[in-house]
């Protein structure tokens, strides 16, 4: 059997100590070292060895921040969760943003503990470099609608599962979402039922609500139908995105065309921006508009990947006018190519579908824009009976 977690517990203030107590006492693979107590010295008190460190709170104060604060600075390595009864709005996104690995909402059952602290643990372990881990969250922007957004999102998030990471993809085109028609996936869960689920968003709720792709990427679907769209909140999707970030190696979010309330607080938080073009002269201008406007809104350039779709099309515009149009150039081009829509309709992406192909060449220069670790050979994936075929008799 694997040895006990160690852990140790601060208690802020008007924290329950008997309810954290029933909460880790009672499990053989937890081993609490030591409770600091609010008067007593809890910086010292971190000294001590241990596997992870328990904040116990009864809902959100500063010294709740101070006391993770502190906690994940002092030893990046160790995993802090945080241990609270009460769970408001907000809070867990302040949470994760203040560094912590997960929220545990009491009362909850030991046996429920133990299983949550486990997997803190054993994901921190997986990670190559210590310290705290905030994923990247990339948006795919796009002015238009039909530039390839989601084809782009799809593949670029398939091809960094190819490299052994662990992606989430997140469908924010509300209305008419079609990453799961793309992937061939179900929707047996949804961003809207995620929400309805309700708060707190923590790891364990979020997994349940994303849908596996055969290539490894865990997307979050969404609503099955444009009225559920109106109650995805901008606070709901800021405190997934938070929770999503320390769950994963990277975030993916596929948007809907233009700068809509939720790409604006999308884009606020985002790491990098993947904006994409298509070569006519409309769509060009409007990439120029939606740089301009990344620009007004004090997004830094540097995060920003422009992204030319059909970008062989013989349409006589050369790629020196492009530069002209947009006032840069593309960093990465991804040729028309017939085995697109063919591989949408199959709902396996290009790059795992025909790895060999420029275009999902072009996804592999993309992903190697984000990866952490070089590409593997290319395998092509078994490809079931899923796809449009599949999905037919559920589209909307
Ligand atoms: N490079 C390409 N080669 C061939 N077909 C493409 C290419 N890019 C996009 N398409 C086709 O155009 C359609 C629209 O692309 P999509 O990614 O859904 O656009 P958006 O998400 O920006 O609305 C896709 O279903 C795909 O079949
Ligand atoms: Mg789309």
């Amino acid at each position: 059997m694997a040895d006990a977690i160690r852990i140790l517990v601060v208690l802020a203030e008007h924290a329950d100590r008997q309810l954290v107590e029933s909460a880790l006492e009672n499990e053989v693979s937890l081993d609490v070292v030591g409770y600091a107590e609010p008067v007593e010295d809890w910086r010292a008190f971190l000294e001590q060895p241990a596997d992870v460190v328990v904040v116990a709170s009864y809902g959100h104060d500063d010294a709740v921040t101070t006391m993770v604060d502190h906690a994940v600075k002092h030893r990046p390595d160790r995993p802090v969760v945080i241990m609270s009864e009460a769970s408001p709005n907000g809070f867990l996104r302040q949470a994760f943003e203040m560094g912590a690995d997960d929220v545990i909402t009491l009362p909850q059952p030991a046996e429920q503990v133990a299983f949550t602290l486990q997997k803190v643990i054993a994901r921190r372990k997986g990670l190559a470099v210590p310290g705290k881990a905030n994923a990247p969250l990339i948006a795919v922007l796009g002015p238009k609608g039909g530039t390839g957004k989601t084809l782009i999102a799809t593949n670029l998030a398939v091809a960094l599962a190819q490299r052994d990471a662990n992606v989430v993809l997140v469908d924010l085109d509300l209305q008419f979402g079609d990453i799961g028609l793309a992937l061939g996936l179900s929707p047996e869960a949804t961003m809207y039922d995620l929400m309805r689920a309700g708060t707190p968003f923590d790891h364990e709720k979020l997994d349940r609500h994303l849908i596996r792709h055969s290539s490894g990427v865990k997307v979050l679907i969404a609503p099955t139908r444009p009225d559920q769209a109106s109650a995805v909140s901008i606070d709901f999707l800021r405190d997934i995105y938070a929770s999503l970030r320390t769950m994963c190696d990277a975030v993916i979010v596929d948007t809907p065309p233009g700068f809509t309330p939720e790409v604006i607080a999308t884009i606020d938080v985002s790491s990098e921006i993947c904006m994409v073009g298509m070569l006519d002269s409309l769509s060009l201008k409007n990439t120029k508009l939606g740089l301009e406007t990344l620009d007004l809104m004090g997004y830094d350039t540097e995060r920003v990947s422009l992204v030319l779709n059909r970008a062989d099309s013989r349409v006589g515009i050369t790629p020196d006018d492009v530069s002209t149009i947009v006032g840069r150039a593309p960093d990465v081009a991804i040729p028309s190519d017939r085995e697109i829509p063919r591989s949408v309709n199959e709902g396996t992406p290009i790059v795992a579908a025909r790895p060999s192909s420029g275009a999902a060449k072009a996804f592999r220069v993309l992903a190697d824009r984000y990866a952490k670790t070089p590409a593997p050979k290319p395998a092509p994936l078994p490809s079931g009976p899923t796809g449009v075929r599949a999905l037919i008799g559920r589209r909307r």
